[in-house]
């Protein structure tokens, strides 16, 4: 087996209070890589909650969105190394000057401070995004998996770490920027849970099978009346996907 499959959740800190985010981080780190701070929590509570990961001990991924002028956001970055954060996303829209930008600001600054630098991913289309809001609203005509594809090969030619992406394009997504490319998938949804407003969804199980390095959860888990039992299922299914792989590897 390749990895613990801890490894392969993060968990999504949706809330709006420091009490709540500090009784999940409690209740969860011992089942999950990182915990995901979006701008729900962040503009609530400000990079003190980064703080409170940190001091119990577990990973932060800062899922900020980024989409402004280069100089923004490469100064946000910036801010995001020193605050030591494990990760931190960008829009891929918002062009390749604003990533190769962003990501050369992170470099000078890691090296500079003698920090490791955090993992730039891309966000290419909102999971909540089907083919008809991008095709009748956004104008964009492309069928939807090819346009997430184009994205990423422009996240990757810019100098993105990786991208998180929905279901049906990791593979060809691997294939087109490498296998080190990481693909993480923010719309993972267990049979026993309800789908929200998540439109393109996968199973964890299905997701480690179709190539994904991470899964994104969030109200799976934290709507749940035991948080760290839905955790745990979880956790079994990625582990049983990962051992059918090795079975697999065998035959
Ligand atoms: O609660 P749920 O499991 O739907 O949480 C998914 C998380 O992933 C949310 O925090 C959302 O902001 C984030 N996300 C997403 N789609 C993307 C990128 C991030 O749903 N493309």
């Amino acid at each position: 087996m390749k990895k613990n499959p801890k490894d392969y959740l993060i968990l999504a800190l949706d809330v709006d209070t420091m009490d709540e985010a500090k009784t999940l981080v409690r209740e969860l780190k011992d089942y999950v890589a990182e915990f995901k701070v979006g701008l729900q929590l962040y503009t609530s509570v400000g990079p003190d909650v980064f703080k409170m990961i940190h001091d119990e001990g577990s990973r932060v991924f800062f899922d900020g969105k980024f989409h402004d002028i280069p100089n923004t956001v490469a100064k946000a970055g910036a801010n995001l190394v020193q605050k030591g954060v494990n990760i931190f996303t960008v829009h891929i829209k918002g062009g390749s000057k604003m990533i190769s930008t962003t990501v050369k600001l992170a470099r000078e600054t890691a090296k500079r401070l003698e920090v490791e630098r955090p993992k730039i991913l891309g966000v290419s289309i909102l999971t909540s995004f089907g083919q008809r809001t991008l095709t009748e609203e956004i104008k964009v005509n492309l069928n939807i998996d090819d346009y997430a594809l184009e994205l990423s090969k422009i996240a990757k030619d810019s100098g993105l770490d990786g991208v998180l992406s929905a279901s049906s394009d990791v593979a060809s997504i691997k294939q087109a920027c490498g296998e080190d490319f990481i693909c993480i998938c923010p719309a993972a949804r267990p049979t026993w849970s309800v789908v929200n407003d998540q439109v393109r969804v996968i199973t964890p199980g299905n997701a480690v099978k179709a190539g994904f390095d991470r899964i994104i959860i969030g109200r799976p888990i934290t709507s749940s009346p035991d948080k760290a039992q839905a955790a745990q299922l979880i956790l079994d299914e990625i582990e049983a996907s990962l051992l059918m792989q090795d079975e697999e590897r065998f035959i």
